[in-house]
């Protein structure tokens, strides 16, 4: 268990210091570069990847990978994905707004988030600014924006029926005084070091202020915002970070982070676009590999998508399957759908259950109430893309899409445990 605890307290770190999918992306590069990876630009010729560990950063999604030194043109992959983007809001243009004393932001709904539960906390402002040089760099405020809620003297009924306006009743307050005469982005240009008048664009979210805690009887619960994705995407990299040291797999091992998995994927830096594709062929070029050769080595491939998926709901039972309940606690999550809303399929299950087994983890599974619509995530994406075999897994979680959602902390060193497994081959 202490080993399980310091896993969930360095995830909570690692949330903490990833408020926006860009800041994700960062920290990833971060903590590998410091485990001896090489950061690339896509913009330049690749090293030769035999043998080596890089990672290239696009937007707000990473790549990194481990080849190992007998490597061949069609040496497979094994994909570990996730995603960096959470629900909630973004801010608009001409931000800076407010009215009767107020100084409030202009918002965006971003994804689907569970809007009554960003209410009545502290969030703070992150991403990117982008500046009159064509350059970038991240920005995040501290505690800054509040959306309060109306008090129950105003609104006797309210318990009966909360309901948000996602316009008028969403634009949070961060300050008081006169709209003219503020700029919301000039506190992300303090944070940066940056003049707020070079700010030509900006990506800017909002996140939960407050840090992770680990709670409960035994310290079995994590609280945190953005675990969905964060817990599985630091899961990979800590389980790439690990699996580096002394690589001599028959495969080249791949962390796949893509963003705007909450909307749907479809981007530049999302799993529905070329870059995964894109930096896998570069690899395979760089080892000397033609078309079909490329096309054995993605034959023999895999890809586990790790999303988070329900647990059981102690009090409303009757929206999960009566027979397969998720717990928190006991383990990570095989997801199936028959309609392939996730891409796990018998052979995918079986391998995924020999992993588990090799890691010395209990598994357990997910699937939908026939009456609730299932959700999806990256895995049958990625799998219809590239015809990658794809398994699609994670943690039970509750409260998904929450501000602030709540896992089990043994689960998150199993996931890590498993992806490692995987890595190592
Ligand atoms: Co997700």
């Amino acid at each position: 268990m202490p080993e399980a605890l310091a896993h969930a307290e360095d995830l909570a770190a690692f949330v903490a210091a990833s408020p926006s999918s860009y800041h994700a992306a960062a920290e990833v590069a971060l903590r590998l570069t410091d485990a001896g990876f090489t950061a690339l630009d896509e913009h330049e010729a690749w090293p030769a990847p035999a043998g080596g560990r890089f990672l290239v950063v696009r937007d707000g999604a990473v790549l990194a990978w481990v080849v190992p030194e007998r490597a061949t043109p069609a040496t497979p992959v094994r994909i570990f994905g996730a995603h960096s983007d959470s629900p909630g809001f973004k801010l608009k243009p001409q931000p800076t707004t407010g009215s009767l004393g107020w100084l409030q932001a202009g918002v965006e709904i971003y994804g689907g988030p569970l809007l009554n539960s960003w209410l009545d906390r502290e969030l703070r402002l992150a991403g990117r600014l982008v500046l009159d040089d064509g350059s970038a760099v991240l920005a995040a405020t501290g505690p800054l924006l509040r959306l309060p809620q109306l008090a129950i003297h105003l609104d006797r009924e309210v318990n009966d029926h909360l309901a948000l306006n996602k316009q008028s009743q969403t634009q949070p307050v961060w300050g008081l005084g006169d709209a003219e005469s503020a700029d919301i982005l000039g506190e992300l240009a303090a944070d940066a070091g940056v003049d707020a008048a070079r700010i030509r664009g900006y990506d800017i979210v909002t996140a939960d202020a407050a840090p992770g805690v680990v709670f409960g009887r035994d310290d079995v619960f994590l609280a945190a915002g953005r675990l969905d994705d964060l817990a599985s995407v630091h899961a990979g990299a800590v389980a790439l970070a690990a699996a580096a040291d002394g690589y001599d797999a028959g495969h080249i091992a791949v962390l796949a982070v893509f963003d705007h998995e909450e909307v749907g994927s479809g981007t530049r830096s999302g799993a529905a676009g070329p870059f995964l594709a894109d930096v896998l062929e570069r690899i395979q070029l760089g080892l000397g590999a033609d078309r079909d050769a490329q096309l054995r080595s993605q034959a023999a491939s895999w890809c586990v998508s790790s999303d988070v998926g329900h647990a059981v709901h102690p009090n409303y039972a009757e929206k999960h399957d009566p027979v397969v309940r998720p717990r928190l606690g006991s383990g990570p999550l095989l997801k199936i759908n028959a309609n392939q809303r996730y891409a796990t399929d018998g052979v995918g299950a079986a391998a995924w259950h020999g992993w588990c087994a090799e890691a010395g983890v209990v598994s357990q599974e997910f699937v939908s109430n026939n009456t609730v619509p299932c959700g999806s995530t990256i895995g049958p994406i990625t799998a219809t893309r590239l015809g990658i075999r794809t398994v699609d897994v994670g943690i039970p979680i509750l409260s998904m899409h929450s501000a602030r959602e709540l896992a089990g902390v043994s689960d998150l060193l199993d996931l890590a445990r498993v992806a490692e497994v995987y890595f190592r081959g």
